[in-house]
C-alpha cells in the first residue's frame, strides 16, 4: 500500500512523547485518563508505562547482544513502537497491530513519519492469533482486561522472550467485582490498600497459568501497580517437565519458603494483616520482579514522564530486596496499633534496620515500606518508635517522601 496515500479520519495533529514525534488524536483530554471517546486511543498518562518499555527492551538487548524483533499487538496511533524505534538502538523491527481499520490508518500515517521503515503496521484482531508469529517482546496494553489476549501473545512471544501486560481493569482485580474477578482471574481480590497489589498477582497467577496450559512458565522481570492500572513484565521460558508454574521458594534470607501460586495466608504466612475473612487468591506469592534485571534498568534519555521513570526505578531497586508479599503502610498500621500519630517512614526504616530486618520503600505508595519483619516485630517496634512531640495524641506526622 502506498503508506503516503492513507487519510486517517480521526483529526490528528502532530505531539511529541519523550523524544518522539506522531501524529496523535489532536483534542487530547485535558486530564489524567485516557481519550476514551476518540476512536484512536492516546493516554499521555500512560508515558511512565512506554518509558518503562523502551528501559526493558534496551537492557534485553544489552543482554542478548543484538536488536530485537517487537510486536506491538494493540498497537493504538503506534506511539510505543515509534519510540522504541526513535529513541533507541535495541529494536531491529516493531510490527505494530490493531484491529479498528480507522485507528491503523493513523499507524500508517506515524509509519511513513517514522521513516525507517522498520515499522510494519497492520490490521489485525489479536484473538485471532497467527501461531507462526515468534518475537523476542511482545507487547499488549488493552483497554480494560488482557485476558482475551494473552493466549495469543504468550504464543507469539519466543522461548526466553518478554511479554508486557498491562490490565485497567482495576474494579475487577482490586474492587467490588469480586464475583467478575473469580471468574476472569480465578481468584479472590484483598480489600483495603493491599487490593491494587493483589490485583498484579492475580493478574501474575493468571499469566502464568496461561502460560502452563501452553507448557511453559513466566518469571516476573518488573511488575508494578500505577495509578488505575497494574502492568507486568515476565520472561517466557519452556516448563520445567514437571511443577509447572507451581512448586519453587520464593522465600529469601529468613523468610519461609513460599508456594509460587497459592491462597493468602499461606503457612508461614507473617507479613500485614488483611481485612478479608478466610483466604484471599490463589495469587502469584513469588517475587514480583527479577532484581538484578529491574537494577539495571535506566531511564530512557527523554522520559515521556519526566522525572516519574527515575523515581520509579530508584524505588524497584530498593524493594527488589523484598522477596515476601504485601507492604505496610504506616497509616493504617498505627490505627491498627493505636499509635497517636503515624512515626514518618524513614524513622521506621531506621528502627527496623536497627533491628537487623531489611526495610525498604516501595514503589507502590508514598507512605508505603516493605520488610522481611514478621508482623508481631513489625508491631512492636513500630509501637515503640519515639519521635519529636509524637508522644502527645494528635500530633502529627512529619512529612512523607515523594512515590
Ligand atoms: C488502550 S489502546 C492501546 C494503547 C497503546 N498501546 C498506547 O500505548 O498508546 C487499545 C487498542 O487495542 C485495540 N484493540 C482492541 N481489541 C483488539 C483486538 N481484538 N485485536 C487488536 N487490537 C485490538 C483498540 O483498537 C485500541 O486501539
Amino acid at each position: 500500500m502506498d503508506r503516503a496515500a492513507v487519510v486517517p479520519q480521526a483529526p490528528l495533529g502532530i505531539a511529541r512523547e519523550g523524544g518522539s514525534e506522531l501524529y496523535l488524536p489532536a483534542a487530547l483530554p485535558k486530564g489524567p485518563g485516557p481519550a476514551h471517546r476518540a476512536s484512536v486511543f492516546y493516554n499521555p498518562a500512560m508515558a511512565l508505562s512506554r518509558d518503562l518499555t523502551l528501559a526493558v527492551a534496551v537492557e534485553e538487548s544489552r543482554r542478548l547482544g543484538r536488536r530485537l524483533e517487537v510486536w506491538d499487538a494493540l498497537a493504538a496511533t503506534g506511539v510505543r513502537a515509534i519510540r522504541l524505534l526513535r529513541e533507541t538502538e535495541a529494536v531491529a523491527r516493531v510490527v505494530a497491530t490493531d484491529a479498528n481499520p480507522e485507528v491503523v490508518e493513523v499507524l500508517e500515517r506515524n509509519a511513513v513519519l517514522e521513516g525507517s521503515g522498520r515499522l510494519i503496521p497492520e490490521c489485525r484482531d489479536l484473538r485471532g492469533g497467527d501461531p507462526t508469529l515468534r518475537f523476542d517482546l511482545v507487547e499488549i496494553d488493552p483497554y480494560g482486561t488482557p485476558q482475551p489476549f494473552l493466549p495469543g501473545a504468550l504464543r507469539a512471544t519466543k522461548e526466553g522472550g518478554i511479554l508486557g501486560v498491562t490490565a485497567t481493569d482495576m474494579a475487577v482485580l482490586a474492587g467490588p467485582e469480586r464475583a467478575t474477578c473469580l471468574q476472569r482471574y480465578g481468584g479472590k481480590t484483598v480489600r483495603g490498600y493491599l487490593s491494587r497489589e493483589a490485583g498484579l498477582r492475580l493478574l501474575l497467577a493468571h499469566i502464568a497459568s496461561v502460560a502452563r496450559d501452553q507448557g511453559r512458565r513466566t518469571r516476573p522481570l518488573l511488575s508494578y501497580v500505577g495509578g488505575y492500572y497494574v502492568r507486568t513484565f515476565v520472561r517466557v521460558e519452556p516448563a520445567p517437565l514437571e511443577g509447572g508454574n507451581t512448586g519453587g521458594g520464593a522465600g529469601a534470607g529468613t523468610s519461609p519458603i513460599i508456594p509460587q501460586v497459592g491462597p493468602v495466608p499461606y503457612e508461614g504466612y507473617a507479613g500485614p494483616p488483611l481485612p478479608d475473612k478466610g483466604p484471599v487468591g490463589p495469587m502469584w506469592l513469588a517475587p514480583l520482579h527479577d532484581p538484578e534485571f529491574a537494577r539495571s534498568l535506566r531511564p530512557p534519555a527523554q522520559p515521556g514522564s519526566g522525572a516519574k521513570v527515575s523515581r520509579f526505578l530508584e524505588f524497584v531497586a530498593e524493594e527488589v530486596r523484598i522477596s515476601v508479599p504485601f507492604y505496610y503502610e504506616t497509616g493504617p498500621l498505627s490505627r491498627a496499633l493505636g499509635l497517636a500519630s503515624p512515626p514518618p517512614r524513614p524513622l521506621i526504616l531506621e528502627a527496623l534496620r536497627e533491628q537487623g530486618w531489611e526495610s525498604f520503600r516501595t514503589h507502590a505508595s508514598p507512605s508505603g515500606w516493605r520488610t522481611m519483619a514478621p508482623y508481631p516485630e513489625v508491631a512492636r517496634i513500630v509501637s515503640g518508635i519515639r519521635w519529636g512531640a509524637t508522644d502527645a495524641p494528635g500530633a502529627r506526622a512529619g512529612p512523607e517522601l515523594p512515590p
